[in-house]
């Protein structure tokens, strides 16, 4: 679908984007100079004016350099990405906290303001960055979309409680994305915590510890008296060693939000995790309906960046529209593409929302008979 904003197709007919604006408005569209317009609608404006419209099959992919393969030359070790998952009120959070506390190199533990769900630790074994996921819903949004962004998952199961419902997802949901899962046992502090209860509901789930002779990695943790954290941490560096994982940093970067919002200072902002290429201020990207332009990027900890490579969480400002979590973000040559490529995305949003909605309407017509 081609799509043509207000004030190009007013330039490219000589006219003034308030006249176009104007028949717009005669046809019943309240219009602005940067909307968008699809083939139809741009159409029935130009006949007005007696143009005729051309229909140019505007496709993305005519524009963006195919997904190729990385020549083995281009790719640098990155860190580890890993999904912090488990039962409601299980420690994730806690568990994340001590670990930034325990390894967070020196001076930048006080420095972290805001809380983005995602961090950037330095270990002793080398850095590793950790997604908080409460409620699962980016895994879960980014999973739909056939994203990979998780190297490993850390279940956290508190050892008083046991294996729980969101326990079983939390795995089926690594499973069904081809995560390998790593356990942390957490709350081994607690009088009432009874690790061997644990280790054989997990058993019974096809996760079979290590000592009990079958290949899941346990460590037994608690967030509480950081007992077991640099043990795990140790597991977390071998396991990824073990991967080794590779991304180029030197093209333009791709990734996927891990979540996002409605600034009321800034404007839209959203915390990208970079997956390849390197993320830079001033850069032009698309994502999901919108497009942007890189006005300002900040760390994890708070401090404003130049950059950002793979693996690397980083909170972006700059974006035309708050994205949802889980939506793929990528770098584009120039402005005028990314905003092509938006327009056409929001258009066809637009048509497949229209078309979902007229089924709704025939669904309730045909069960009210
Ligand atoms: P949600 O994000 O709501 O799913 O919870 P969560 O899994 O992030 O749990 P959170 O870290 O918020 O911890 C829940 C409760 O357990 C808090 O009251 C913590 O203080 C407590 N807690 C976490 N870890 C430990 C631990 O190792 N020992 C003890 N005794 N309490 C812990
Ligand atoms: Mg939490």
């Amino acid at each position: 679908t081609e799509a043509i904003r207000v004030a190009d197709m007013a330039h490219q007919m000589g006219l003034k984007a308030n006249e176009i604006i104007k028949v717009l408005f005669g046809l019943g569209v309240m219009a602005t100079i940067n909307q968008a317009l699809d083939f139809e609608t741009a159409t029935l404006v130009a006949s007005e004016f007696g143009y005729e419209v051309e229909k140019a099959g505007f496709s993305e992919d005519d524009y963006l350099t195919p997904k190729e393969v990385d020549a083995p030359e281009t790719l640098k070790p990155r860190p580890p990405v890993v999904t912090i998952m488990g039962h409601v009120d299980h420690g994730k959070t806690s568990l994340l906290d001590a670990i930034r506390k325990t390894n967070v190199t020196g001076g930048e533990a006080g420095g972290i303001t805001q809380h983005i769900g995602a961090y950037h630790v330095k270990t002793k074994r080398g850095e590793i960055v950790f997604l908080d996921t409460p409620g699962h819903e980016a895994f879960t949004a980014m999973r739909a979309r056939g994203a990979q962004v998780t190297d490993l998952v850390i279940l956290v199961v508190a050892a008083d409680d046991g294996v729980m419902e969101q326990t079983r997802e939390a795995i089926n949901h690594s499973r069904a994305a081809g995560v390998p899962i790593m356990v942390a046992v957490n709350k081994m502090d607690k009088p009432s915590a009874d690790p061997d209860r644990v280790l054989r509901e997990l058993a019974e789930l096809g996760l079979q510890a290590e000592e009990w002779g079958g290949d899941t990695i346990v460590a037994k943790v608690a967030a509480k008296t950081r007992m077991g954290l640099d043990e795990l941490l140790e597991m977390v560096a071998l396991q990824s060693e073990i991967m080794e994982l590779k991304a180029n940093p030197d093209k333009f970067a791709r990734g996927h939000i891990v979540e996002a919002k409605l600034d009321k200072g800034r404007g839209p902002v959203a915390t990208v995790l970079i997956q390849e290429g390197t993320l830079r201020q001033g850069d032009n990207f698309v994502c999901g309906p919108f497009s942007g332009r890189v006005r300002a990027l900040m760390s994890d900890q708070g401090k404003k960046v130049k950059d950002a490579g793979p693996s690397l969480p980083v909170e972006v400002q700059g974006f035309e529209g708050v994205p949802e979590a889980g939506e793929e973000f990528f770098v584009v040559s120039d402005e005028k593409l990314a905003r092509r490529i938006a327009d056409s995305r929001a258009i066809k949003q637009r048509e497949r929302d229209l078309a979902s909605e007229s089924r709704v309407t025939l669904e309730t017509f045909l069960s009210q008979r």
